[in-house]
């Protein structure tokens, strides 16, 4: 006999006779003669509600069962005279595949969420977390379809990689060198597993430039490594970043591409996650649908860096960090652009070049860069991107600036010797969309096992 999900079941047309169900005992209510048991198998965020009768073999077992015990049960699938559900199944078996202990650590009263993070096998089994975790995954699959449908290809970008695209240093090493061995010590390279430095991605972009100056438009969908010491609620230092190379594009066009991007991710959870949402929007953040219905209905400003500076110098407001030329924006202030001044999302431009990476594209003023970061209330950067430095020379001179061993990037600077063209892409952050979307504050909790500086588990 085959397993029906609870899911399918719920959305049945008619009565079904004889089905399987198998999950996790939630709760057991019993009266005289029967005993409703509350069953969840993860698929959707609702119970199945089981009525055992007295009249089972093993009734007197059934009587016994525990939050968290595991159940195989047999039978028809009827309209539900209960209050707030319109079938549930009379069981004509219940068996019981494990008996949860009195132990079990999940009891009706809400735990904290950190509480939660220190019980890997539990956590996904509490209401939120396996909202969180189905909706992290239908998010996934809407990102691949998103792309798929504007004809991008997926590009696997590997994972152990022998360059900083960022040039942040913010690397994880990989070596098989045996501890004592400096990471100085150029020579030890040459004995390591790669005869080279090598070290966990910080971006898939560089590889991403190369299939997109050949296939058009590719993405790159997977996890990223920073050892970026910084304990916020926004920061991983294992995340999933989703990164668009486009060739013959320029900045605007990228900026559309983004926007395009994150409107559609609202619309999908709205429409297509909608029983898992809801949780959000009852227990994490009561604005949740206000935010995501805005996000889609507005049109995203579209600002200069220096008038983004310029707007937070004259708000008048007592920021912790200063808002000067030639310095980041700090969340306080994206958070300033996108909930008070604008109150919608915002795409800051033009950074000046020496806060920004080697690669980005420079403009004619010989100052700023053809960045883009996109910006969104709460979060504030969800997306940083720009159009690529295309022309050699330029290229080799920001290199130098930047204080970059060129040697290591011939392959690269290649690109721009043999059909280079005007090309654009960027990144968005999958966790902070994530945050997004369900209003979670913390990165932490929409990953299923975060890793954090000084905080690994699991
Ligand atoms: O702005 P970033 O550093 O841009 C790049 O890495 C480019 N090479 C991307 C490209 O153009 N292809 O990172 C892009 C996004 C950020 O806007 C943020 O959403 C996310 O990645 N991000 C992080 N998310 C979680 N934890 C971290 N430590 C993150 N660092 C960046
Ligand atoms: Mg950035």
């Amino acid at each position: 006999m085959k397993r029906t999900k609870v899911n399918d079941l719920l959305a049945s047309d008619s009565p079904l006779s004889q089905v399987l169900v198998k999950g996790w005992l939630r709760t057991r209510r019993d009266s005289k003669t029967f005993s409703f048991l509350e069953v969840n198998d993860g698929s959707c965020p609702a119970n199945l509600q089981v009525v055992a009768n007295d009249t089972l073999p093993n009734y007197e077992e059934l009587r016994k069962l525990t939050t968290g015990s595991a159940l195989a049960v047999v039978g028809d699938l009827v309209a539900s005279g209960g209050k707030g559900q319109r079938w549930e199944v009379t069981a004509s078996a219940v068996e019981v595949l494990s008996l949860a202990p009195e132990t079990y650590p999940l009891q009706k009263k809400r735990h904290t969420d950190e509480y939660l993070r220190s019980i890997a096998h539990l956590r996904p089994r509490t209401n939120k977390y396996g909202a969180m975790f189905r909706i992290r995954a239908d998010t996934a699959w809407a990102i691949h379809r998103f792309f798929r449908q504007h004809g991008f290809r997926w590009l696997h970008s590997p994972i152990i990689t022998a360059s900083d695209c960022e040039g942040a240093g913010e690397l994880f090493r990989v070596t098989t060198l045996p501890p004592g061995v400096t990471a100085g010590d150029e020579n030890a390279f040459s004995q390591d597993f790669f005869g080279a430095r090598a070290n966990l991605t910080v971006s898939g972009q560089l590889s991403a430039e190369m299939l997109a100056l050949a296939l058009g438009d590719v993405y790159t969908f997977g996890p990223t490594f920073r050892a970026e010491n910084s304990n916020t609620r926004r920061h991983a230092a294992e995340f999933w970043m989703v990164e668009p190379e486009m060739a013959f594009c320029d900045l605007s066009g990228n900026m559309d591409l983004g926007e395009a991007l994150i409107k559609e991710m609202a619309r999908f959870v709205m429409a297509e996650c909608a029983a898992d949402l809801e949780l959000f929007s009852r227990f994490v953040d009561p604005g949740l649908t206000t935010t995501l219905t805005g996000i889609i209905e507005k049109a995203f400003v579209r600002i200069r860096y220096t008038e983004a500076v310029a707007i937070l110098q004259r708000s008048g407001q007592e920021f912790g960090f200063p808002a000067q030329y030639g310095l980041d924006l700090q969340t306080e202030h994206e958070r300033y652009l996108t909930e008070v001044h604008f109150r919608a999302p915002v795409i800051v431009y033009d950074y000046p070049k020496q806060i920004k990476p080697f690669y980005m594209r420079v403009n004619d003023d010989g100052q700023t860069v053809a960045a883009m970061d996109v910006l969104v209330p709460v979060i504030g950067e969800i997306i940083g991107g720009s159009q690529r430095e295309e022309r050699l020379e330029i290229l080799e001179a920001r290199m130098g600036e930047c204080g970059i061993d060129r040697a290591a990037y011939e392959w690269y600077l290649d690109s721009r010797r043999y059909g280079s063209v005007v090309h654009s892409g960027f990144g968005m952050g999958f966790e902070r969309l994530l945050m997004m979307l369900t209003g979670v504050a913390n990165i932490r909790d929409v990953i299923p096992f975060p890793r954090t500086p000084g905080d690994i588990m699991f």
